[in-house]
């Protein structure tokens, strides 16, 4: 392991992270603000979307990478916050499980934290990031019930990923599954479109996707847990409502979420429920590195 790898380092803004490595191609930074993802090299190219804007004082949430949406994806669930607070909050990396290619953080339950104010219950997460042999990102949630009674929540790993080519970016997969549009009061329609295409905003909280969602330069798999995927780009408008996002940033990403959000998860006490998802790059987009393709 060189020096600094899986082990906790200080950034400029006196915020922690660690970073993962998979040979010399393949890296990924996670924030202990969040359990944050925050930069994923695959093949020796960034992945991931940041803002030019981001603000890097914790409580505000980072803009870009992975934020973790819980108890509650948007306003689907009991936080005034939109996406909870997880997002918010500084996790503890837990030091003892550091490897090269995977860091394990956990968030436990504070009601001391303002942040958590609307969230009564006692609960356990933990986020194992882990670098696979192709570089691929895999993010696993676990939650524990560690109160007396159930709850239930929503919840979604928010990634935003970098789109060089905004216009010739597409989802696939989607055709024929009914989604929420939440610019149209998340009233229910289907989609009968061959590919989502960005020429506009998008804000839609597709039902019961497949595991696998396929997208210009990535494929979505959603492994455990997870059954609604959410497509985001904020498009022009919303681009510049943003305080944390510059106005032409909109044409470097599009969100593609893991989510639990339809039907939320219940959870008993003393239960656990898992949320897997592993992001690859298809072979035609794996670029040139060293050690990128493994045989
Ligand atoms: C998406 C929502 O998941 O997150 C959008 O569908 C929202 O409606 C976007 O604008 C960003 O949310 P936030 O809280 O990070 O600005």
């Amino acid at each position: 392991m060189a020096a600094g790898e899986g082990t906790l380092r200080v950034d400029k803004h006196g915020m922690g992270f660690v970073v993962l490595t998979r040979g010399a191609d393949h890296a990924a930074t996670v924030y202990e603000h969040g359990a944050h993802v925050t930069s994923w090299v695959c093949g020796g190219e960034e992945r991931l979307f940041m803002s030019a804007k981001a603000v890097w004082k914790p409580p505000k949430a980072l803009r870009g990478g992975v934020p973790v949406c819980w108890p509650q994806f948007g306003d689907l669930g009991p936080c005034k916050a939109q996406h909870g607070f997880a997002r918010n909050t500084k996790w503890t990396y837990v030091a003892d499980a550091s490897s090269e290619t995977a860091a394990v953080f956990t968030l436990a339950h504070d009601p001391a934290d303002p942040l958590q104010q609307d969230w009564p219950h006692p609960f356990q997460l933990r986020l194992e990031v882990s670098l696979q042999a192709r570089g691929e990102l895999r993010h696993r949630l676990t939650v524990d019930n560690t109160g007396p009674v159930a709850f239930e929540f929503t919840t979604a790993l928010h990634t935003y990923f970098r789109t060089p080519d905004l216009p010739g970016t597409e989802v696939q997969g989607l055709r024929g599954l009914t989604y929420k549009d939440s610019l149209d009061g998340r009233a229910e329609k289907v989609d009968d479109e061959p590919a989502v295409t960005f020429g506009q905003e998008v804000d839609r909280i597709y039902l019961g996707v497949p595991p696998r969602v396929e997208m210009t330069g990535f494929t979505v798999h959603q492994e455990e847990g997870f059954a609604d995927a959410i497509v985001w780009n904020p498009w022009v408008d919303k681009a510049k409502r943003m305080s944390d996002y510059g106005d032409e940033e909109y044409k470097q990403h599009i969100c593609v979420e893991s989510a639990r959000c339809q039907t939320p998860v219940q959870l008993e006490p003393n239960s656990t429920w898992v949320g897997q998802q592993l992001l690859s790059i298809p072979p035609q987009h794996e670029g040139g590195g060293i050690g990128c393709v493994v045989s």
